[in-house]
């Protein structure tokens, strides 16, 4: 496994490539990344993955300075994995004040992007970046970022980029919390009631599963059990899984997604509602 820094390095590497497959990421590597990895491996005979944390995506208040860093366990652990780790520095990747971005799509000022002004855009922007330098035929995004995902998507599509998007399913720890960088910020306590906002959302979709057609009812539900148990909620939503506008009537493919913090980490997370088209809300 090579490790690269600089963008003509990694083009000179990849020159001769027939097919790369590309999974970007911010480093602090947990098991679900890897299966991202392990993913791509399916669609690309080269596996390239970045570790960059990308200062355009953080707020003014949020943690980017405290973002952990672990790159040589990363390295580690991407061994046997990967092909190339493409680890670009901040000014490699931004050599100059970045003026071009890409203007996401009005959703991307929903759910998320509501409490996070800028923050796809930001996304948007590096990944677009990225794609240019590492042109891979396919990439590979977790679920566990649906709006990311699905933000990601509409730039490939509307921008006719040259790829394909394959998504990877979310990684759960026993207890059902999906994984994520930021569960190392839990406290023992928090880490225990952090499978709350899993459990509401798994009753959100067998509720609707079941019948349940009161989705608004639904979300205030879980909005409820979780403040009664010291959340505080950025919202729970369910929407349209494609284009995640707020779930209408015969809509048959859902997700129910939200965000929440416990003490100071906020934690997402999402369920897609399996259930038959003519069943739809
Ligand atoms: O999901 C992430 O880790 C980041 O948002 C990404 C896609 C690597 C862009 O910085």
């Amino acid at each position: 496994m090579q490790i690269i820094s600089t963008i003509q390095q990694l083009r000179d590497r990849l020159k001769a490539e027939p097919s790369v497959a590309f999974v970007p990421t911010m480093g602090n590597l947990h098991q679900g990344h890897l299966a991202l990895v392990r993913q791509a491996r399916e669609h690309g005979r080269c596996v390239v993955v970045s570790i960059f944390v990308n200062p355009l995506q953080f707020g003014p208040n949020e943690d980017f300075a405290k973002y952990p860093c672990t790159f040589e366990q990363d390295c580690a652990k991407l061994e046997g994995l990967a092909e190339v780790v493409f680890a670009p520095t901040v000014e490699a990747l931004y050599p100059e004040p970045q003026q071009v971005f890409v203007e996401p799509p009005p959703v991307a000022s929903e759910l998320c992007g509501a409490f996070r002004p800028g923050h796809f855009r930001g996304v948007a922007t590096v990944v677009l970046k990225l794609f240019n330098i590492v042109r891979p035929q396919v990439a590979v995004f977790g679920k566990k970022d649906y709006q990311q995902m699905q933000v990601i998507r509409t730039m490939v599509r509307q921008l006719n980029l040259p790829l394909e998007i394959v998504a990877g399913e979310t990684l759960r720890a026993e207890d059902g919390l999906a994984l994520s960088s930021r569960n190392g910020y839990l406290s023992a306590a928090e880490r225990a009631e952090a499978v709350r906002l899993y459990r509401n959302l798994v009753q959100i979709s067998e509720s609707i599963v079941a019948g349940g057609r009161d989705v608004a009812a639904l979300e205030r539900a879980a909005v409820a059990d979780l403040e009664n148990h010291g959340w505080r909620v950025d919202y729970v939503s369910v929407r349209n899984a494609a284009t995640l506008l707020p779930a209408a009537p015969g809509v048959a493919g859902l997700v129910v997604l939200a965000a929440a913090w416990l003490g100071k980490t906020r934690l997402i997370d999402n369920v897609e509602v399996c259930f038959s088209a003519d069943k739809g809300l």
